[in-house]
């Protein structure tokens, strides 16, 4: 193989971002979570047993949580409305926030 093939692989291969690059930013996310405080609870330990708690929980399984509940794909009358007006972006920063908490979640975990 020619030298300049090589390179030009090489160059495609540095070039093409992995997908899903972006996992979020934890202080972005705690700004945007003051509005769900209101039922998820400080730090996302909801003391409401209707709302149920976020700290901890796996990253992937809030992102899907969220973009599910904005697509409409999964249905709850209050996460549709909450989810609606949320980016890509504060999904994933919100995932990461409440990823990183410590609480009830964690605390299972550890049983
Ligand atoms: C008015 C109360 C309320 C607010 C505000 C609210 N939520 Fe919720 N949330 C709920 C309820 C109730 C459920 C359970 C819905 C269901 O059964 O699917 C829920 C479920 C969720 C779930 C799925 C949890 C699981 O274990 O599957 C996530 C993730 C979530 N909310 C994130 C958020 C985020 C992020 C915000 C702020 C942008 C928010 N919520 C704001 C009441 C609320």
């Amino acid at each position: 193989m020619k030298l300049q093939n090589t390179l030009m692989i090489g160059l495609l291969a540095i070039s093409v971002p992995p997908l899903h690059a972006y996992k979020g930013d934890a202080s972005a996310g705690e700004a945007k979570a003051v509005v769900c405080a209101a039922c998820h609870g400080q730090g996302g330990n909801s003391t409401i047993p209707i709302n149920p708690s976020l700290a901890g929980q796996n990253y992937t399984y809030l992102e899907r949580a969220l973009l599910d509940y904005r697509s409409g794909a999964r249905k709850n009358a209050i996460m549709n409305g909450q989810a609606a007006g949320l980016s890509d972006d504060d999904i994933a920063n919100l995932a990461k926030y409440y990823s990183l908490q410590s609480g009830k979640l964690v605390n299972l975990k550890a049983r």
